[in-house]
């Protein structure tokens, strides 16, 4: 019997390129999304992709606890990955409540469910961000926390803390009172770039892009006039901020590996935290140049102030994953960037 697995927010970016890993490699995915950031393109994607036409795919916010409720009723849910939350950094300073409440309280219902429903395992999609401005680098899983700059990442924090505390509190559950033990991992992503080596689905960013790489290809493609490369005087060789880009087929399979590790009974311990990145940094006029010369294009850019808020530099120490879920990053900065361009051709029907 293959084990099911709910991937909410799975239409969007990161939880599309999951489901086709997961798919891969002998999952049942049940696609749970209120499409408030994205379309079906990516869903159909997944679908043309896999060759499945019956991925059962659900319309529901993960605020109505009676919809998640549904959905773990129905289906036999092994394990939930969950994606569904919002992400613009500065949108979350403008708008805190909308931040707070969507992304905790559909994280809230979750878990209330897999402990509700038994034997359900929770992956929580959690970000770099939780290391703020990190002293020392690259950072491990125990480099501590510092103090979130904004409702987005403190939304972060919150949810790792929310599921530690679960897992804490259900590990003596044993069904009597209708709660089960929940189990969980949050993998920490560091910067997820590029698209499927199909072109079928990537990053479909709305409106003006906040993030580097959708900026990058949608000015190569004329879309936007000049890229913003804010700030080239900081302390680092270029004088621009250094990253750690993770290829996002490469972040999809580290979910496949941390939700087997869940489903088969191998974690170390019953809430775990995984570094998904690459451990080597790339500043962003490397990435600028390197995408440049991979794909054979000029891009319009222009160095501009500093961003309010970024980090000079962050990137992962990923031996711990790398040991613990048998998972490395595979893919070059090249073939990612690569990647992210011809997904961009694909949308303006040039491919
Ligand atoms: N950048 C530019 N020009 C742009 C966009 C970005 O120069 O038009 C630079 C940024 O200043 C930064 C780098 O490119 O130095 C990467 O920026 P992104 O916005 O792509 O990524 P961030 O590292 O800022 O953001 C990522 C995630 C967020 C998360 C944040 C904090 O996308 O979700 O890390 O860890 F909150």
């Amino acid at each position: 019997m293959k084990k099911k697995v709910l991937v909410s927010g799975g239409a969007g970016y990161i939880g599309s390129h999951v489901s086709v890993e997961l798919i891969a490699a002998g999952y049942d995915v049940v696609v749970a999304d209120n499409m408030s950031n994205c379309d079906m393109t990516c869903f159909e994607g997944v679908k043309k992709i896999t060759g499945r036409e019956d991925i059962p795919f659900e319309k529901i916010d993960c605020c109505d606890y009676a919809s998640v409720d549904r959905i773990f009723s129905e289906y036999k849910i092994d394990a939930v990955i969950h994606f569904a939350a919002f992400k613009a950094v500065g949108e979350s300073v403008a708008e805190p409540v909308k931040y707070y409440r969507n992304n905790l309280l559909s994280f809230l219902n979750i878990l209330e469910a897999a402990s509700v429903h038994g034997g359900c395992n929770v992956l929580f999609s959690s970000s770099a961000t939780v290391y703020g401005d990190a002293e020392h680098l690259p950072v491990t899983e125990n480099t501590p926390r510092l103090p979130a700059t904004s409702p987005y990442g403190n939304t972060k924090q919150m949810s790792e803390d929310m599921l530690r505390d679960v897992v804490a509190a259900t590990s003596s559950y044993d069904g009597k009172d209708g709660r089960w033990p929940v189990k969980g991992i949050a993998l920490r992503y560091f910067n997820p770039i590029g698209a499927h080596p199909s072109a079928l689905i990537g990053e479909l960013p709305r409106g003006v892009p906040n993030n580097l790489v959708p900026f990058i290809t949608q000015t190569a493609i004329g879309k936007r006039e000049c890229l913003s490369i804010f700030g080239n005087d900081y302390p680092t060789e270029d004088g621009t901020c250094l990253r750690d880009y993770i290829d996002i087929v490469d972040l999809a399979k580290a979910h496949v590996a941390a939700v087997s590790r869940m489903v088969e009974g191998k974690m170390a311990k019953d809430y775990e935290i995984f570094n998904i990145g690459t451990g080597r940094p790339v500043s962003v006029y490397e990435l600028v140049t390197a995408f440049e010369k991979v794909n054979g294009v000029k891009l319009n850019y222009k160095f501009a102030p500093r961003r309010p808020g970024d980090v000079v530099a962050i990137w992962a120490d990923t031996s711990l994953a790398n040991r613990e879920l048998g998972w490395k990053a595979e893919r070059t900065v090249e073939e990612t960037l690569a990647s992210a361009w011809a997904w961009e051709r694909h949308l303006a029907g040039k491919l």
